[in-house]
Order: structure tokens, then sequence, then C-alpha cells
């Protein structure tokens, strides 16, 4: 059986590089030794991205992209298809685990400083995941064509019409009608399924070769490449397999077991997760008495409302996404880990913690007064956070980073 296997790999060997692409990605990928939890997130988010593929494709045999139908066919596959209500709510807090997930792993990336040189492409791949994975989940949200679904397309379609000359004309090319429409579903549901899956895929895979390129950043931001043995391995590395094969399965089983809570026994998250309003079809008569997107669009969301005009809602909405791009040019700090950098810079990270989670929270509440001065505090720390830190990011930089990493 051995020498079979053995004949049957060194076959394919000599027709496709197998063995090179497992060496050179896998067994002979050479990781830092100091990986901690935080570390867990990448190979978790694409268990999810898987998850939400596999489930997806299941979900598609019974469902039907029409706005006559769209409702009907999900309670259908919720109450007959067999096993449907499972796929149903793997998919639908797959969506919210994606989110959970990658933001942790962009925290990671921002507090150990890996999207710094030589890891600049690495984190804008991630960031063309990130609007690319927005995207994707808010055409997925029109899908069971409830009234939040119905009403969220709505506000988020028509603020493209806030844009001056080109507003109009843009909104209604992508609704497809002067309304969201059957038009609009239809078109939602050929994007959701096939066109953005693809390109997150392809993204992933660019995302993953690039890192590989350069090699993995860890929590003491030590470059490991800079001290190698007599064969070129970095002297603080080991094999990502197995090692980190096997560590990775102690976070996919965390994850699973609070994945399979939240499935079984809340799987609506009182109203986070699956909002209340989306159990009612949509109707385009009757608006719902209060619109908010699903949890993880709310911190843009509070953005956009907390500046008075349309059009400038929506370009510090933007912003605040495409900020985040800048950001290896917006730190220049020497140092990459949190661990080395100055009080400053550790507080300028709590602010924008605290600002994020707070906009998060006020972009779920309807607007009172309070609400709106509240967003429009934590928009501004959110901002400054950024647009600030070329000017604080090297205060206290005198820490020592070690040459390698430690034992302890
Ligand atoms: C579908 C979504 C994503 C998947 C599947 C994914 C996958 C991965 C994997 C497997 C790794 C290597 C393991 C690790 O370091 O955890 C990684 C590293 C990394 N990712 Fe992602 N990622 C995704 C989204 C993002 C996003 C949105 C960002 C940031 C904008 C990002 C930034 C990074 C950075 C900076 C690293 C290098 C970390 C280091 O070496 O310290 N990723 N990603």
């Amino acid at each position: 059986m051995g020498s079979l296997l053995k004949n049957a790999l060194t076959w394919a060997d000599d027709r496709f590089p197998l063995s090179k692409v497992w060496n050179e990605h896998l067994a002979e990928y050479y990781a830092p030794k100091n990986f901690n939890w935080m570390y867990y997130f990448g190979s978790l988010a694409i268990l999810v991205l898987v998850n939400q593929i596999l489930t997806g494709i299941f979900l598609t045999i019974n469902y039907k992209p029409d706005a006559q139908l769209a409702f009907d066919s999900v309670e259908y596959i919720m109450r007959d298809v067999d096993w449907g209500w499972l796929i149903r709510y793997m998919h639908s807090t797959g969506a919210s685990a994606f989110f959970v997930v990658v933001y942790l792993h962009m925290f990671r990336g921002l507090i150990y400083g890996s999207f710094k040189k030589p890891r600049e492409l690495v984190w804008i791949f991630g960031m063309i995941i990130y609007l690319a994975l927005m995207a994707e989940a808010f055409m997925g949200y029109l899908l069971p064509w409830g009234q939040m679904s119905y009403w969220g397309a709505q506000v988020i379609v028509s603020l493209f019409g806030a844009i001056p000359y080109v507003g109009e004309d843009l909104a209604l090319w992508l609704r497809g009608d002067y309304v969201i429409s059957d038009s609009t579903l239809n078109r939602f549901f050929a994007f959701h399924v096939i066109a953005i899956p693809l390109v997150l895929v392809v993204l992933v895979f660019m995302h993953i070769v690039a890192l590989h390129a350069v090699g993995s950043n860890n929590p003491e931001g030590i470059e490991i490449k800079k001290h190698k043995d007599k064969k070129g391995i970095p002297l603080d590395g080991i094999p990502f397999h197995p090692y980190y094969s096997v560590k990775d399965l102690v976070g996919v089983a965390v994850f699973l077991f609070i994945f399979a809570l939240i499935i079984f026994y809340m799987p609506e998250m009182g109203g986070y997760f699956l909002e209340h309003a989306n159990f009612v079809p949509a109707n385009p008569l009757k608006t719902p008495e209060h619109i908010a997107p699903v949890w993880y669009f709310t911190p843009f969301y509070a953005i956009l409302r907390a500046v008075p005009d349309k059009f400038l809602g929506v370009v510090a909405m933007g912003g605040a996404i495409f900020v985040l791009f800048l950001l290896p040019w917006l730190d220049r700090g020497v140092n990459k880990s949190i661990r080395y950098r100055g009080p400053v810079f550790k507080a300028a990270i709590v602010t924008f913690v605290i600002s994020f989670v707070a906009l998060g929270y006020f972009g779920m509440q309807p607007v009172t007064a309070l609400g709106t001065f509240c967003s429009r505090l934590f928009s501004v720390l959110y901002f400054a956070f950024f647009l600030l830190m070329p000017f604080y990011s090297n205060i206290g930089q005198d820490k020592h980073v070690p040459e390698r990493v430690s034992d302890k």
C-alpha cells in the first residue's frame, strides 16, 4: 500500500508540482515559533469561507430568486426540506461568524503591526477581501426578501443617489429599477452566489501567496528571516505542518463548539444575527419603524448618520473604510508589536476600540439627540486615530526589541 501511494505521488509529481506546493506552503513553510491564539483567526476565516460556500450551494438548490417566491422558499427550506433549517442557520450564523473572525483577525494585524513593511500587500489584499465580504453580506441579506432585507437595501442603494451628477443613474443601474424589485433580487442573487464568492476565493489565494512570499509576522514583531541556519531555515521558525496545522485544530474545536451552541440554541441571537423584522415578508408599501443594518455594518452606519448632510455622510462612511487601506503608510512607528510600543500608541488603540464598539452600538439604536451627539464624538475619535497616527505613532519607541524570539 505504501509503495502504491508513493508511486502515485511520483506519478502526480511528474505532471503537477504537488509535493513542491505542499512543501513550500505547509511542510517547509517556516512560521515563527511564538504564534499565540490571535493567530487562529486566519485559518478560522478559511473554515468559515468554506462553510459559507458549501451551505450556500445547498440553500441555492431550494431557494427561488423571485420576488413572489423568495420569502416562501426560505420558509420551505426551514420547515419542509430535510435538514434545511440546519443548513440555513449554519449559513446565517456563518455570516456573522465571518465578521467576528475577520474583525479579530484585522485587530491582531493592527496590534502586532502585521500591516507594516514588508507586509503592506498582505494588508491591502485583506482590505479588498473585507470590501468584497461587505458586498457579499449586503447582497445576501436581500435574498430572504423580508422587511429588513427590502428596506435595508432601499436605504443603502439610495445612498448612492447622493453622489453628485452620476448618483441617481448609479442607483438606478444598481437596482435595475426605480425601487428595489424583482430585478434587484435577481442581480443580487447572481452577485451573491457566483460573482463575489469567486472574487473572494481568488483574493484569499493572493492574500496567502503574498504572506508566504514575505513570511508571517508574530506577537513580538520580530523578523525571523534575519537569523537563519546554514540551510537557510529561520532559527526561530517551525514548519507550519505539523506544528501549526495541529495547533489550529484547537482553535477549530473551540470555534465549532461556540458555533454549534449558537446554531442550536440561539440562531437569531436576539435579533442581532437575524433581525426580527425579517420574519415578515417584504412590503414595499410599509416602511418598518426602525431600519438598522446587521451589527457588523453598524459602526459605519453610525458614522453615516452622524453627518447631517447626506452626501457628506456617504463620504465620511466611505472614508472610514478607505482610511484602513492607508494604515501601512500612516503608522510611522519603528517597532511593530504593541509589546514594544509607547503608552501613546497603546492609548490610541484603546480609544479606537472603544470608538468602534460605541459606534456599532449607536448605529443599532433609533436616532436620539444624545445618540447623535455620541456618534459624532466617536466618529471624530475614530478618524483622529488614523489621521493623527503619523504624528503620534513614533512617540515612545525607545523600548528595545529583542533580536531573537525568546523561549519564555
Ligand atoms: C476571507 C477572509 C480572510 C481569510 C480567509 C484570511 C486568511 C489568512 C490566513 C490563513 C493568514 C495566515 C494565518 C494568520 O496569520 O492568521 C492570514 C494572515 C494575515 N491576514 Fe488575513 N484573511 C482574511 C481577511 C483579512 C483581512 C480583512 C485583513 C486585513 C485587512 C487581513 C490581514 C492579514 C494580515 C496582515 C496577515 C498577516 C498576519 C501576520 O503575519 O501577523 N486578512 N490571513
